[in-house]
């Protein structure tokens, strides 16, 4: 099994506090993986660097073997890696259709104009079930309708990997039956998933295998179960002593 994202002693600093420290993880190609951990672990921290958003204080990232360390976010949608944020970033004043069709511009589609790119996006909000929302303006819509714009937007650029930072934050247990179909439906498309999850619900039927982390750190890895078990997952995570 191949990995196509590997991260070697990740460390991020902000003025002094050590947000991530040393964390190493893979993702396997064609799967979904999963990162959990408290408020405050330093998980988005470690997706903002992955992805180019800042560079790491130090580690090396590598994408299918390229060192891609210290890339811009840009580079990465050319390499085919996407992600959506935690805190929505929709294009506001822009319609559905179009927030969609201005990434179809970047990453592989690369529109060649703006017709091109809107029937790119056609295609996308079927596939994510916005297609009844075209019109409306980003900014009108509620939480759900949000994180699914967000997804529909990374995909516009035809990922190979795609990075989704709390997609179900803020949806309610039928939402999220949704969101979780959507996210097995891109996964079976062929595209390798990493995905940033409170709800343990979606990360134990999604993910494969999940990394914990922990103050900045990687405190443990393994299948849902695996990591569920783990005493020392139990104790900071969900604070309780096994046994206790
Ligand atoms: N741009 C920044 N400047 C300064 N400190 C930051 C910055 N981004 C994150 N931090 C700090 O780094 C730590 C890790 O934050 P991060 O957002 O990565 O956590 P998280 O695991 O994603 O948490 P949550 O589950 O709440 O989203 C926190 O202490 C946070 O306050
Ligand atoms: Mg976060």
């Amino acid at each position: 099994m191949s990995h196509i994202i590997e991260v070697e002693g990740l460390t991020k600093t902000f003025k002094g506090l050590k947000a991530v420290n040393n964390v190493s993880l893979f993702a396997e190609e064609g799967r979904i993986t999963g990162m959990i951990g408290p408020n405050g672990a330093g998980k988005s921290t470690t997706f903002n660097m992955i992805c180019g958003y800042y560079p790491p204080t130090s580690g090396r990232i590598r994408f299918r073997g390229q060192d891609i360390t210290g890339k811009r976010a840009y580079e990465f949608a050319d390499m085919g890696i996407a992600r959506t944020f935690q805190i929505m970033k929709p294009l506001g004043n822009l319609s559905v259709l179009d927030n969609v069709a201005s990434s179809a511009f970047f990453g592989r589609h690369k529109a060649k104009n703006i017709t091109q790119a809107r029937e790119i996006a056609e295609g996308i909000l079927e596939f994510t079930g916005l297609a009844q929302k075209r019109n409306v303006l980003a900014r009108s819509m509620g939480t759900p309708d949000q994180k699914r714009l967000e997804m529909a937007r990374a995909l516009a650029t035809k990922p190979d990997m795609l990075f989704l930072d709390e997609v179900m934050a803020g949806l309610n247990p039928a939402e999220t039956e949704t969101a979780i179909d959507l996210i097995r439906r891109i996964n079976s498309q062929g595209v390798t998933i990493f995905l940033i999850e409170h709800i343990m619900k979606a990360v134990v039927s999604l993910c494969e295998k999940v990394v914990v982390l922990h103050h900045g750190e990687k405190i443990a890895e393994g299948t849902p179960e695996q990591v569920m078990n783990d005493p020392y997952v139990m104790e900071v995570y969900l604070g309780v002593k096994k046994n206790a």
